[in-house]
């Protein structure tokens, strides 16, 4: 027997077991709600008169059941406060069907995430305000395969302003992040008779999967301190995916020689760049570099991510297309799964128009750049220990020395200390023979653990060096 309430207080959907008594139905339903969670702790009951007039029940069964529930330490009841949902921790092991959450590591490493407490929330809220009360039919209606346009002029705006990106609205394409604009692109290509992709060697291997389960074939293209071996492109080569900025994850930009020579290797084998500017607002020591795609805008696809300045779990990129590629991406765009939800589209919009966004960037550039020299100024005291590429970013890659235990043992050790970080041989395309490396990210915590966080880090690495080992 499927019931709703929807008291005064709490609406909730009970499934009424019909082979039990109305008793131990009542009581189950409410004892699987609480351990699911989706009676929350502190949550107000109805009174029994109400919960039984909804669920037409005598009130004495209801009473007997928050009675029973109460005994059983489910549900705290005060005199004058009614029945509350008592402090009990959901996903008990008997609930098979509630997903496991995934923890958060004592010290937070991981690269590439940043430091959400930074979110600029007031400035976020007051647009959501704005947009709310001023375009509520546009942010809530359908919405645009290829984007919001009012995303799309403010974004072509800041890219040319900040990355030095030639572009205009009608080339910006809105997608749920990179990783679906990739996937998108991919398969726009092979659709284009596309059939090879070159990656950088090491490169991130979530998006060398993405390019290959869209059925074109990667090809390593080595990485050395200028960044990728572009050299080593051919004309059997369809498209490269590049991360010129900032080689994820060396950390090193490509040189400018290199820059002219995948120009020159675009003009003359009709190949494509594919632009990862993941991280590209964060270079601590200079002006950003410009993007590569601003010496070959009708041969690039620039791609940008709110990822790292804002958040990943916003879902919200952009790519800058050259022409002949907007239609078919808007298009498998569509098919795909229409389009990104339209509100975060307009509050980025007014975030960047209003200058909030770049306020934003500039105010975690400097929280990011103090903690890169903060880890930097630790590694001394651990022997032997190269950290590469360039003052940028939020992850800098140590190399481990070769007298050192392999990565694996490194990061098992890491692990046991409660330390997240990510190691550098499941990069490579084929690990052998590579030195192997810790990837530290340094944006993710928020301010007060960063400093255990790198407390943690170097105690840890000292302890290898010096031993027990
Ligand atoms: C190298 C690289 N590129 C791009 C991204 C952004 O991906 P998305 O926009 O799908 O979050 C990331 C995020 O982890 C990344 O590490």
């Amino acid at each position: 027997m499927r019931k709703t309430w929807s008291g005064s207080r709490v609406d909730l959907h009970i499934d009424l077991d019909a082979s039990k008594g109305r008793r131990s139905a009542l009581e189950a339903a409410l004892r699987d709600a609480i351990r699911q969670g989706r009676l929350a702790t502190g949550t107000l009951l109805p009174s029994t008169r109400g919960l039984a007039t909804e669920l037409g029940l005598s009130r004495g069964t209801v009473t007997a059941a928050y009675d029973q529930l109460t005994e059983e330490g489910y549900l705290t009841t005060r005199p004058g406060s009614g029945t509350r949902v008592a402090d009990v921790p959901p996903n008990t092991p008997d609930s098979p069907s509630a997903a496991p959450m995934q923890a958060r590591p004592r010290h937070d490493l991981r690269p590439g995430l940043p430091d959400v407490s930074a979110f600029p929330s007031r400035a976020w809220l007051a647009a959501t305000r704005r947009v709310v009360a001023d375009a509520r039919s546009v942010a809530l209606g359908a919405g645009d395969p290829q984007g919001r346009i009012e995303l799309r002029a403010a974004l072509a705006d800041y890219l040319g302003r900040t990355r030095g990106v030639v572009t205009s609205p009608d080339r910006i394409v809105i997608t749920s992040g990179y990783y679906q604009g990739l996937s998108l692109l991919s398969g726009v290509l092979v659709r284009h008779g596309a059939g090879t992709v070159a990656v950088e060697d090491p490169s991130h291997d979530v998006f060398r999967s993405v390019v290959q389960r869209a059925r074109l074939a990667t090809t390593p293209i080595p990485v050395d301190a200028h960044g990728a071996r572009v050299d080593a492109l051919t004309d059997a080569v369809d498209a490269v995916l590049l991360t010129p900025s900032h080689q994820y994850p060396t950390g090193v930009p490509l040189h400018p020689g290199r820059r002219q020579a995948v120009s020159a290797w675009t003009r003359t084998t009709g190949g494509l760049i594919i632009e990862d500017d993941y991280d590209g607002e964060y270079r601590y020591d200079r002006q950003p570099v410009g993007a590569l795609q601003g010496i070959a805008p009708d041969r690039t696809v620039y791609c940008g991510t709110a990822s790292k300045t804002l958040g990943p779990a916003l879902r919200l990129a952009w790519m800058a297309l050259p022409p002949h590629l907007v239609k078919p991406v808007v298009d498998a765009r569509q098919q795909a799964d229409l389009y990104t939800e339209s509100l975060s589209q307009l509050v980025l919009a007014d975030l960047i128009t209003t200058h909030a966004y770049d306020r934003h960037i500039r105010a975690t550039r400097l929280r990011y750049r103090r903690r890169r020299e903060l880890l930097l100024a630790r590694l001394p005291g651990v022997t032997g220990l190269t950290a590469h590429g360039v003052p940028a970013g939020l992850h800098t890659l140590l190399t481990l020395p070769a007298d050192w235990p392999p990565e694996d043992e490194v990061l098992s050790l890491c692990a046991r200390q409660g330390l997240a970080l990510r190691g550098l041989s499941e990069l490579h395309l084929d690990p052998r023979g590579r030195p192997g490396g810790l990837l530290v990210g340094f944006a993710a915590p928020p301010e007060h653990a960063y400093r255990p966080a790198l407390d943690a880090l170097s105690g840890t690495l000292r302890q290898l060096v010096t031993g027990p080992r």
